[in-house]
């Protein structure tokens, strides 16, 4: 089946990149604000008998919803075949408990939303923390891809002898991952989040590491306190000026900049999230995950 791209506001790159690698179509589509501000859409592109695949990032996600949702809609409207969102950085993930009475476990309405309008969705490492997997919230088909391999052999080609440090126990999952394939050892610390931006950090013995480039690694930066936090402790035991490694780099305010002054030798992210700091690049192994899924469609069509 053939397929066609189309980028939401911000993710032109990606998709111009992501189309190219999969010899598809760039897709054409006004997608702007009236004065009143609700949103106007309009495909210019054919998308008939087509699979087209929606490349959205969804960090900042509220005001990205409506016109990922329309643009779904209009497409399936005109015919295309079915509907792919391809969200490198997935939100929602953090909220997914209820943590004290009256609050809302957004995780699951969101993914109960972007499940009713498209037809798979594609995404890098999302934050499974009390969940194993995507599809106990998500009821449309779900690929995860993960950018383990990717920061490895970014750590080996750029940091001599490396000590990776996981800021707290959910962190263990791809710090070890990570550190197993770099080669290198790791250590992982205890966070307690005591708010938005207030996080307290211990840390274990860190003598045997002082010759040591310690690597901080984590899958979302956001405000950047818990990498703040951790600096400090790092820089109590006298060890090296740290790199900072995130998946997904949402940087809130002025948390980039705050990381740099904090003490971080280097802030490096995958580009789930267009900044500055994208040193690793996901788009090869996104459009893999796109030819893997259409080969799965078009098996199951010859069923
Ligand atoms: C938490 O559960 C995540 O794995 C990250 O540690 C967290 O999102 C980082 O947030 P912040 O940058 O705001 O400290």
């Amino acid at each position: 089946m053939e397929k066609i791209f189309f980028a939401l506001p911000g993710n032109d790159v990606l998709a111009k990149s992501l189309a190219g690698k999969c010899h598809a179509e760039l897709g054409k589509a006004i997608i702007r604000q009236f004065p009143d501000g609700e949103t106007y859409i309009k495909i210019e592109s054919d998308v008939k008998n087509k699979q087209v695949i929606l490349i959205c990032t969804l960090d900042h996600p509220d005001k990205k919803l409506l016109p990922l949702y329309y643009l779904s809609k209009t497409s399936k409207e005109l015919g295309a075949k079915s509907t792919c969102i391809v969200s490198p950085y997935l939100a929602y993930m953090r909220q997914d408990k209820r943590f004290e009475p009256g609050e809302g476990i957004t995780s699951v309405y969101f993914a109960k939303l972007i499940s009713s309008f498209a037809d798979s969705l594609i995404t890098i490492d999302p934050h499974l923390h009390r969940r194993n997997s995507l599809s106990e919230i998500y009821t449309i088909p779900t690929t995860v891809i993960h950018a383990a391999d990717l920061i490895s052999e970014w750590i080996r080609s750029n940091i001599k002898k490396p000590v990776l440090v996981g800021p707290d126990s959910e962190s263990e999952q791809w710090v070890s991952e990570v550190a197993d394939k770099a080669a290198a050892p790791f250590i992982i610390l205890e966070k307690i989040r005591k708010g938005d931006e207030e996080v307290e950090i211990s840390v274990p013995h860190l003598e045997k590491y002082k010759d040591h480039t310690p690597v901080l690694v984590d899958d979302i930066i956001s405000t950047a306190r818990t990498m703040i936090v951790t600096i400090g402790h790092l820089k109590k035991a006298g060890m090296k000026k740290p790199n900072c490694i995130g998946i997904h780099g949402i940087f809130a305010n002025h948390a980039y900049s705050d990381l740099l002054t904090a003490g971080a030798e280097e802030v490096i992210t995958c580009n789930t999230i267009l900044h500055e700091s994208n040193k690793i690049k996901i788009d090869e192994m996104i459009s893999l995950s796109i030819n893997n899924m259409q080969n799965e469609i078009n098996k199951n069509l010859k069923k």
